[in-house]
């Protein structure tokens, strides 16, 4: 049994790993606070005694939440794999795992390719993507961003490590100045004025991306250029529409094979390996502070 523990909207996350357990055979069951749950209300319980309720049900958790910490948090209070779908304006692990594979699967291995990334630096999936990449260092990265755009310590870190590993690092500030690389990774760079990493708010559609930023069929066919484009969608005005019917186009293809990487994700969780994560921070004195779920706990999730 999955739970799905979202705090904030997602369209391709939840239904992603909706979709993923149920190829696999599992039950899935969705344990955020709604409206029906005592989650939250004056008269229902708090969240700690939420998590350890619902860990009686699941073998495992993916959570989306609204602050960074309460990833962390929720495996804390739980003995359950918890799997990361995007929490606050931290990181989204299985977006770049997805990118990733989307990427492997159409032009082969990364290392030997050169990838854009045109976003704001500080938003969850383009920080997870850039720490995979450290993984597999591509020839070059180039970042597209406004001139007056300052990295956080962690992309900038990321980039260091990048550039350690042999990777030729470059920023430009036009998206024009991407069409020849071999990948385009594209969102909007106003991430961070959207509210709480909620970047399918529709109010977000008055974030314009600037024309520099905004990626067209003109300019890539005036171009001539072969670029593999991935978004993790959903777009705002940065990827028009007008390249949807393009070869370049992947997004699309990314919803696709997210649906094996999800899979592998879970199968991954769910497999009777040994668990890495942290027990319950009140089990009894002299309780192994690493202790894992039992392999035949975690294989009863087979269904
Ligand atoms: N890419 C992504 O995380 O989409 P959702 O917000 O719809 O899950």
């Amino acid at each position: 049994m999955v739970g799905l523990f979202f705090e904030q909207e997602s369209t391709r996350t939840r239904i992603g790993f909706d979709v993923a357990a149920s190829k696999l055979g599992h039950h899935v069951v969705d344990v955020s606070a709604t409206p029906g749950s005592r989650l939250g209300k004056a008269q229902g319980e708090d969240f700690e005694d939420h998590i350890r309720t619902i860990q009686e049900y699941c073998d495992l958790i993916v959570a989306r939440t609204e602050h960074v910490s309460t990833v962390e948090e929720l495996s804390r209070l739980t003995h359950r794999p918890v799997i990361n779908g995007g929490n606050g304006i931290g990181e989204h692990p299985t977006q770049a795992l997805i990118d990733l594979f989307t990427i492997e699967q159409r032009l082969g291995d990364v290392r030997g390719l050169s990838v854009a990334m045109s976003c704001d630096p500080t938003a969850r999936h383009a920080l997870s993507f850039m720490k995979l990449l450290v993984l597999r260092p591509p020839r070059r990265l180039t970042l597209c961003l406004a001139p007056d755009t300052v990295l956080s310590n962690v992309a900038a870190a990321a980039i260091d490590d990048l550039r350690a590993k042999g990777a030729a690092i470059d920023r430009v500030d036009d998206i024009e100045a991407t069409l020849g690389h071999d990948v385009l990774s594209i969102q909007t760079q106003k991430a961070a004025g959207i509210i709480s990493g909620r970047i399918g708010d529709m109010s977000a559609d008055q974030h314009h991306d600037d024309d520099r930023f905004r990626l067209t069929a003109d300019k890539i066919i005036r171009s001539r250029s072969k670029v593999m484009i991935i978004n993790p969608l959903p777009r705002h005005s940065e990827t028009d529409k007008s390249c949807d019917s393009l070869p370049n186009a992947a997004y699309f293809e990314q919803v696709r094979l997210s649906i094996p990487v999800r899979m592998a994700v879970l199968h991954r969780m769910l497999a009777g390996r040994r668990w890495a994560g942290r027990s319950h921070s009140r089990l009894p004195a002299g309780w192994p502070e690493t202790s894992p779920p039992s392999s035949s706990l975690l294989s009863q999730s087979a269904n």
